[in-house]
């Protein structure tokens, strides 16, 4: 029986799955073959279609030819590749699994005519990796300082609100279906940080966890939990939760028994230990393998898998203290631990080693584990990259970071074993993500974690075709101009050559370049009157830059040779200190800060021009924006720029204003 497509509230936005992507398909005759519940859902995709394009779709071949058969089959493919050919007027996709023939069929949408046209040579597909997740930091009570969802701005949850389910499952099917349209194939549904309601969403309330993965399940999507280490005592009663404790181990074997009972496809659980206030090992004087691998042993008889995430670093510094570097710590804390975890441990390491800023070297942890099994993560939700009211779409950044190549051989693409995650933007606004264009976010995360490798600007192609069908030349020309350069437009207006942080405490948005300065979180630029950056040397500063293999930590060593872009992440240099690029480091600050403003208000004329090409509300929504992403860029250009004149005394060359 084949599956209905969910139907989305009326006024939630179809993002890059409006009906008329689907013209191309559902104006065809096509052929489904193979039985898996999957495949009722490839079927209620295309019989949908077919209702709006006039096209057919049959279950059993009888009055052929057809123009798109769709069906299982093929071998060694595994669970989710696809193999897609055309000959004699017949596109075929074959899968081995049903979740493989659902991206063959969203490939096929995304191909539109060109599937129908011509003959081609088969080609298989098939993701780079197992897991494609996306971490919800969503709260399910409403959380005094952090609100319902932790650095959220896409409204509240999708799937909780005010201390229940929200129980909108209509929602969190298309929720799914777009996510198995960009290739995620994993949600962990609630915060990183377990708070005290959300740590019984492990137990008596694991009835709303299964309501969430049977919404999700017809899309291929499995789901994760995020629990408390603590979970032994402030769930079972226990005196402890040490990790080599007979009586935890036995509380998280049954625990998790009863979590399978209830979510058969469950696909792990997800944990911040050790990490601003969370609980874990430490406490017992255990180490993150014995915690990791206690959680590890409880799942392994059925099939689910641990993250258990490196981010653990002192949030109690002494700003002071020169030596203790939180940039050092995730590499410090677990590579001694390399080979030690279990098999289906996987260690969740953020992209770069201090927390998601605009610009940071690839965390040295990647690549330096040969004997462990590390997931990449990175931050959709623009907690530090304007925070879904400035338009920065990160995939140029995203790709950089998964071509790096830490050592000769292997790319952080490639090394990501344990999959990739992104840190979810989305939420109940109508438009999915605050910003309708930080819709492209969501989808070029999901792109990129199936093909790490991909060209970012092709996945922005393929989201503006989809989203856009029938787009004119000059929409997606102003779509490109609006996102192609807007991560560097929003570095070039932020904080400079690598330095990060200068943000608000608290909230983290607009400029406060002291916010962070003298307070316990270790993240600090060292600006005096001589010079700013952070000596991260292992001649004269805090070794950092000697975590990496060669040739990076030599590189990274010298000032001379370290790229401008992370000067001041590795270096402490004087203002008057000559890039590469020829100009001085204060100047480059100005010239920098004058252009990024530039750059928004340019933005924001090319998208006034698109006023008749895009629908009024996503226009209006998009426009409304710029206004206050142009307030608060010149916001940042005059206390960043009038900062460091007063600090410096160095006068702008060009003489322009500066307070
Ligand atoms: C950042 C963020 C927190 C979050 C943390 C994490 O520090 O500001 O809100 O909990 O990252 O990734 O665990």
């Amino acid at each position: 029986m084949s599956l209905p497509v969910p139907v989305p509230p009326e006024g939630v936005d179809p993002a890059w799955l409006p009906s008329a992507a689907f013209r191309a398909v559902g104006g065809r005759r096509t052929l489904i073959r193979g039985s898996d519940p999957l495949v009722e859902t490839v079927h209620g995709e295309v019989a949908e279609a077919c209702r709006r394009f006039g096209g057919r779709v049959v279950r059993a071949a009888s009055d052929g030819p057809y123009d798109l058969v769709l069906g299982l089959g093929a071998d060694g493919l595994g669970e989710e590749g696809f193999a897609v050919a055309r000959s004699g007027g017949t596109t075929t996709v074959t899968a081995s699994g049903g979740r493989g023939l659902l991206y063959g069929l969203f490939h096929v949408v995304r191909l539109g005519e060109a599937a129908f046209r011509g003959d081609w040579a088969p080609e298989t597909h098939r993701p780079a990796h197992a897991l494609r997740m996306l971490d919800h930091w969503d709260n399910v009570a409403v959380h005094p300082v952090m609100g319902q969802v932790e650095r959220g701005y896409a409204g509240g949850s999708l799937f909780w609100e005010d201390g229940r389910a929200r129980g909108e499952l209509g929602r969190v099917r298309t929720y799914g279906r777009l996510l198995a349209a960009c290739g995620v194939n994993a949600v962990c549904v609630n915060n990183v940080n377990v708070h005290a309601a959300e740590a019984r969403l492990l137990t008596d309330r694991i009835g709303e966890v299964a309501d969430l993965a049977d919404a999700l399940r017809p899309y291929g999507v499995r789901t994760h939990l995020s629990v408390s280490f603590a979970a032994p005592i402030v769930l079972g009663g226990l005196p402890t939760a040490d990790p080599l404790d007979v009586s935890v181990r036995d509380w998280w074997a049954g625990a998790t028994r009863r979590v399978y009972e209830a979510i058969p496809d469950f696909g792990g659980y997800v944990v911040k230990a050790d990490s601003e206030g969370q609980p874990g090992p430490f406490a017992y004087g255990r180490s993150h393998a014995d915690g990791a691998n206690l959680l590890a042993a409880a799942l392994e008889p059925h099939g689910g898998t641990v993250h258990w995430r490196a981010f653990v670093y002192d949030h109690r510094q002494d700003w002071r203290d020169r030596t203790t570097d939180r940039a050092r710590a995730a590499y410090d804390h677990f590579v001694p631990l390399d080979g030690e975890f279990a098999a289906n441990a996987v260690l969740q390491v953020k992209h770069g080693p201090m927390d998601f800023q605009v610009r940071e070297p690839v965390s040295p942890l990647i690549g330096a584990m040969p004997s462990t099994r590390p997931a990449v993560e990175v931050q959709a939700t623009q907690e530090y990259t304007g925070q879904q009211r400035h338009v920065c779409w990160l995939g140029p950044m995203w790709s950089e970071v998964l071509r790096f190549r830490p050592e000769q051989d292997l790319c952080v693409g490639e090394l990501a074993r344990g999959g990739l995650v992104a840190v979810s933007n989305a939420g109940d606004d109508p438009f999915w993500t605050g910003h309708p264009l930080a819709q492209a976010n969501l989808y070029t995360f999901g792109r990129l974690a199936w093909r790490p490798d991909a060209e970012p600007r092709a996945v922005l192609d393929e989201w503006i075709a989809l989203t856009f069908p029938d787009a004119p030349a000059p929409l997606a020309d102003g779509l490109h101009a609006v996102l192609d350069g807007s991560w560097r437009t929003y570095e070039k207006y932020t904080a400079p050559l690598g330095v990060g942080w200068m943000v608000q405490p608290g909230h983290h948005y607009g400029p406060s370049v002291d916010g962070y300065e003298y307070s316990p979180w270790g993240t600090y630029h060292f600006a005096d009157r001589d010079g700013v950056g952070v000596d991260r040397s292992a001649a004269t500063g805090t070794g950092y830059a000697g975590q990496y293999a060669k040739p990076w930590s030599e590189l990274y060593e010298s000032r001379d040779t370290c790229p401008d872009e992370l000067l001041l992440f590795f270096h402490h240099v004087p203002y008057g200190h000559v890039l590469k690029s020829g100009k001085t480091v204060i100047q480059h600050i100005y010239d920098t800060h004058f252009e990024g403003v530039q750059e928004v208000e340019e933005a924001r004329r090319v998208w006034a021009g698109l006023a008749d090409l895009v629908g009024q509300g996503r226009h209006a929504r998009v426009a409304e924006r710029y206004e206050e992403q142009l307030r608060s860029a010149r916001e940042w250009r005059d206390q960043i720029n009038s900062y460091f004149f007063r600090k410096s005394g160095v006068p702008d060359e060009r003489g322009r204003r500066i307070y």
